[in-house]
C-alpha cells in the first residue's frame, strides 16, 4: 500500500516525539524532514527516525557548485534516506555530481536514496521567474526543461505541483517520479496553499508520491486523519 509522506514541521525533536505518540508502533510511516528542523537537530534527528523505522525523505534542496554538492551528498547517503533532492538550476553538472556522491556514499548492502529535483518553486510566479531570474519562456516550459535536464542528468524525478504532473512526464517518462505537496483532502483547510489538489485527485493526476503536512499535524485525530488520506490515495477508482 503506498504511503502518503508526512511533513513533519515542527519546531524541534520533543514535538515531533508528541506528534508521533498519536500512531501505533507498528504503523511504517514515510516523513519528511525539512531544512528548519534538520538545521535545529542535525542529523541525529534522521538516526532516530530510521531506527523508528521510519523512511525518510530529507528535504534540503542542495543548490552549489558541484564538488560541494557531491560531498555533501556523500555525507547524506551515509544517513540512510530514502530521498533527498537538489535544484534542477544548480545545472547538468551539479545534479550528475549530486548523484554520484550520493552513490559512493551509500553504506554496503543499502539502497541508494533515490534522488529528485525542485524545478522551479511552486511559490514563484510566472511574473517572478521572468522578471527576477529573466527567463523568457512560460512557467510550464520552465519546469518540463528543468525536468528534462533532471531527466538527462540520470536523476529519479522532480518536486512538482500535481498540476504539473502531466506535463512533465509527458516530456519525460510516465515512471519519472513526481513527489507532489499541495495535497488537501476533500473539505479542508488550504492553509497557504493556493493550488490544491485532493489525495484521489493526485492519484488520478499520476503523482508517484504525495507530501501531505498541516492536515495531518493539525488535526485533532492525526491517525485518523493519515488513514483517511491514505486510503483515498490507494481507492482504486
Ligand atoms: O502543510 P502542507 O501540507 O502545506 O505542507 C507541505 C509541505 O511540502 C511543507 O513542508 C512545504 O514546505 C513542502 N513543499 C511545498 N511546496 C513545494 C515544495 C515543498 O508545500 N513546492
Amino acid at each position: 500500500m503506498k504511503r502518503p509522506i508526512i511533513a513533519l514541521d515542527f519546531k524541534n525533536k520533543q514535538e515531533i516525539a508528541q506528534f508521533l505518540t498519536y500512531f501505533p508502533k507498528e504503523e511504517s510511516l514515510f516523513v519528511k524532514v525539512g531544512m528548519e528542523i534538520f538545521y535545529k537537530e542535525g542529523p541525529e534527528i534522521i538516526e532516530w527516525l530510521t531506527s523508528l523505522g521510519y523512511d525518510v525523505f530529507l528535504d534540503l534542496k542542495l543548490h552549489d557548485i558541484p564538488n560541494t554538492v557531491y560531498s555533501a551528498m556523500k555525507n547524506i547517503a551515509s544517513l540512510g534516506v530514502a530521498i533527498t533532492n537538489v535544484h534542477a538550476v544548480g545545472g547538468l553538472e551539479m545534479m550528475k555530481q549530486a548523484k554520484l556522491g550520493l552513490l559512493e556514499g551509500t553504506l554496503k548492502n543499502k539502497e541508494m536514496p533515490k534522488l529528485i529535483a525542485v524545478t522551479q518553486l511552486t511559490s514563484t510566479s510566472e511574473y517572478e521567474m521572468q522578471a527576477e531570474q529573466l527567463i523568457p519562456c512560460s512557467l510550464i516550459e520552465s519546469v518540463t526543461h528543468y525536468a528534462k535536464l533532471t531527466q538527462e542528468a540520470g536523476l529519479d524525478g522532480v518536486v512538482c505541483s500535481a498540476l504539473e504532473v502531466e506535463a512533465i512526464q509527458g516530456k519525460t517518462s510516465s515512471d519519472f517520479i513526481c513527489l507532489t505537496p499541495g495535497i488537501r483532502p476533500e473539505n479542508s483547510n488550504k492553509s497557504d496553499q493556493k493550488r490544491v489538489v485532493t489525495p484521489k485527485q493526485a492519484k488520478l493526476i499520476g503523482s508517484t508520491y504525495i507530501v501531505v503536512g498541516r492536515p495531518i499535524t493539525l488535526s485533532e485525530t492525526p491517525y485518523e486523519t493519515y488513514l483517511q488520506i491514505k486510503n483515498e490515495w490507494n481507492e482504486e477508482k
